[in-house]
């Protein structure tokens, strides 16, 4: 065997020393303890009414392939939304359909601008391309800087995520900010606004991205329905953009993608959106209780307009995680940083809220 062949086939090295995707741990329920999972900012509802049934009805045929274009869910979706059905590209989850937007906009020697800290994948989808990362710190308020995201834009950037509200923190970037920021960004810099959360947003003064996108064509929506219609497991998200990202994220699309049953299931979720709307409302509800809870425990929290609340514990943080893990609830730690602890049931936020506050205490 000859010296190269011995060393097995060549890797690209811009995978080198990328981060792996920390998923939320699953919640192991030890001892027969109650254990719940928030960890992950899924919805902890059970399926909406019918989507359970189109799904077992779709199942029976999974030995076809999917719609490769996903023509009923895309037809749905732009007659929801107002927008020609070429705007519209789906893909597994918004964190597939992300990573096509990178791959269709930078590779070397190009940049990639996003707060930090904001969602994990983004770093992982740039430097998969090649591209660089160029983070840019979030305010002491935990929101992100638009000014100096504005002013890191380079003649190198392709690409700008813009997480409205971000994950970890919840915060949210409001309409007059985000618009002085969108102009300023040059036209040929593609902004995508990752609306993961929208469903959970009370703000009036939080723009909708599929406003701001209908008259900038650098400007792209990414929406899910992975958190608020409670898919995440299924692998859907889109994207609406105008031609000709639209058509790149066609092109960069895994064929066959999206399964049927993802397809079928969001249709079903979208004509099952009244019920869906009391689901979140409740959620939404619920994130009022903890932070006021919070607040009156003497935590410090910015505020959440997703499903899931911030708290900055620095070097505690794996200490809080543990303590929360003991009293039967999962959370999601960043270590040195802090805990992101999705809004879930109520028994499982009431054994967050008791952890919290004994916690408290102690610091
Ligand atoms: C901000 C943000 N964007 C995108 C995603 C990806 O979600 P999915 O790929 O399930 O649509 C997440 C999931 O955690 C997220 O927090």
């Amino acid at each position: 065997m000859s010296g190269t062949a011995a060393q097995g086939p060549r890797l690209r090295r811009a995978l080198e020393g990328i981060p792996t995707y920390k998923p939320g741990r699953p919640a192991s329920g030890a001892d027969g303890a109650p254990a719940y999972k928030l960890s992950s900012n899924e919805n902890p509802y059970d399926p909406l009414p019918g989507v359970l049934e189109a799904v077992v009805e779709t199942a029976g045929r999974f030995n076809r392939y999917p719609d490769m274009a996903c023509s009923g869910l895309t037809a749905e979706l732009a007659e929801r939304f107002g927008v020609p059905p070429e705007h519209i590209a789906t893909g597994t989850g918004s964190v597939g359909v992300a990573q096509q937007l990178i791959q269709s906009t930078a590779g070397p020697g190009d940049e990639v601008v996003y707060a930090w800290r904001s969602f994990e994948a983004y770093p992982i989808i740039t430097r998969i391309s090649g591209a660089t990362a160029v983070q840019v710190p979030l305010t002491p308020g935990e929101v992100h800087d638009l000014d100096a995201m504005a002013d890191a834009i380079t003649e190198r950037t392709r690409l700008v995520f813009v997480c409205n509200p971000n994950n970890p923190t919840g915060t949210v970037v409001r309409r007059a900010e985000l618009e002085r920021f969108l102009d300023r960004v040059p036209g040929d810099v593609l902004v995508v606004l990752d609306e993961a959360y929208r469903e959970f947003i009370r703000d009036a003064e939080v723009p909708d991205g599929v406003d701001l996108y209908r008259d900038r064509p650098n400007v792209c929506v990414l929406r899910t329905f992975s958190k608020a219609y409670g898919l995440a497991g299924l692998r859907v998200g889109f994207a609406i953009a105008h031609e000709p990202v639209a058509a790149a994220l066609r092109k960069t699309a895994v064929p066959f993608g999206v399964s049927q049953l993802a397809q079928d299931a969001a249709v079903a979720s979208l004509r099952a959106e009244e019920a869906l709307l009391v689901r979140v409302d409740a959620l939404v509800q619920e994130r009022a209780r903890v932070a006021e809870a919070l607040a009156g425990q003497g935590w410090t929290v910015p505020e959440s307009q997703a499903n899931f609340v911030w708290l900055r514990l620095g070097e505690r943080t794996l200490d809080f995680a543990a303590a929360c893990e003991a009293a039967g609830v999962v959370v999601r730690p960043f270590a040195g940083e802090g805990v992101r602890v999705t809004i879930g049931e109520t028994e499982a936020n009431d054994i967050f809220l008791r952890t919290a506050e004994a916690f408290r205490k102690e610091l």
